[in-house]
């Protein structure tokens, strides 16, 4: 982060107590229920994420050129392979003679070739199609034009994003994640880092649910009084929007008590800082690490959730392995929390109690960002 940027954090910080409220809009919003039960828009939401970068793997899961890795995922099948000059490949994973997976899931070293289970074609590591069984029974075959379908990619603050559309292999996902992604690598200072601890888990919620209740901290005294809660300042949250992109500062109580000042001021010391980055994928910045929480949507009322800590190392020592386990511990407890009353909010929706869901003015981000994403899927639906 720019020595700017952590002034300007500063001194919106000061005003915010001295305030007694960070700024807000005047009105309170809200947004319809209809919205978390429709299958129809869960569809038009899941297009719409092939149409943004997605994290779907660690760069530390492909460690060397060679590496490749098989997954499945937004219900895609993807392949990745890190090239001979260390630059991952993304390609869909599907052979295109006649559409067979051509790797089963799963992760390995020093690819040398891929062959189809079906009829054996098969694709050197950069994805050309390499050669094929009895290929005089394919006259008209553009070899060339025949090599797995490619996406594009690229490696930032430790994942490999990838758009999955095959229809944007020519865009460059770095301009979608934009100045808030090398903001984020600048303060996280991970050059390598090691995904720890991943884990991935279904969740009987939308989506967005869980995207809403990232964006305030009204609720940390309440729902998070036995975890992190009592660390923060209650309801005081600054937030940044770069294009559809955003910075969060959830304020620590440390600030308050401490009154550091701005030429000392270290912005991950006395706070969360979360860079979410549109529409499904957050990280909460630590003092010494970054957790990375990715949502896929399965449906109207099911998430999958993907989570993984980036640390510097692997740790070598059992100090470490402890040191790391409990930030884990108190972040899953936390998470844990808020998935809780996602689930609740959720079995609730078809009650009737509520047609819309009320945010207070200091909740405007959650609104907001549901406003945002109607306006991404309107303007997909008219390009
Ligand atoms: S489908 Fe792959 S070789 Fe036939
Ligand atoms: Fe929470």
């Amino acid at each position: 982060m720019k020595s700017s940027a952590a002034l300007d954090l500063h001194r919106r910080v000061c005003a915010a107590l001295d305030a007694g409220a960070a700024p807000a809009p005047a009105h309170a919003d809200t947004v319809s229920v209809s919205n978390y039960l429709s299958e129809a828009q869960s569809q038009h939401e899941s297009a719409l994420l092939r149409r943004y970068p997605q994290p779907i793997a660690a760069s530390s899961a492909l460690p060397a050129p060679g590496a490749w890795l098989a997954t499945h995922v937004l219900d895609t099948p993807f392949l990745l392979v890190r090239q001979a000059d260390g630059v991952v490949h993304a390609f869909l994973n599907v052979c295109r003679h006649r559409g067979a997976q051509v790797v089963p899931d799963g992760a390995g070293l020093n690819a040398t070739v891929f062959v189809c289970p079906y009829h054996a074609w098969s694709y050197t590591p950069d994805g050309a199609l390499r050669a094929l069984p009895k290929a005089d029974g394919f006259p008209c075959l553009d070899k060339a034009a025949s090599g797995l379908r490619r996406l594009a990619s690229c490696e930032r603050a430790g994942m490999i994003w990838v758009f999955p559309d095959p229809a944007l292999a020519n865009t460059d996902p770095n301009d979608t994640l934009g100045p808030l992604m090398d903001e984020l690598e600048s303060l996280t200072g991970l050059q390598n880092p090691i995904a720890y601890a991943p884990r991935s888990y279904e969740l009987n919620a939308n989506w967005k649910l869980l995207i809403d209740g990232s964006f305030e901290a009204y609720h940390f005294k309440i729902a998070h009084k036995n975890t992190v809660g009592p660390l923060f300042i209650d309801n005081l949250q600054l937030i940044d929007e770069v294009g559809l992109n955003r910075r969060l500062y959830l304020v620590k109580a440390a600030f308050a008590s401490e009154r550091p000042s701005a030429a000392d001021f270290a912005p991950r010391r006395y706070g969360n800082l979360i860079y979410f980055f549109f529409p499904n994928t957050m990280y909460l910045v630590q003092p010494d690490h970054a957790q990375l929480s990715w949502l896929e949507p399965l449906d109207a009322h099911r998430t999958r959730v993907h989570e993984l800590t980036l640390i510097p190392e692997s740790p070598v020592s059992d100090k470490a392995i402890r040191h790391w386990d409990a930030n884990i511990d108190l972040y899953r407890r936390t998470l844990g929390e808020d998935y809780t009353l996602a689930e609740t909010i959720q079995a609730g929706m078809a009650s009737g109690a509520n047609d819309v869901l009320t945010f207070g003015t200091f909740e405007y981000s959650a609104p907001r960002f549901h406003e945002q994403l109607r306006g991404a899927i309107d303007s997909a639906a008219n390009t």
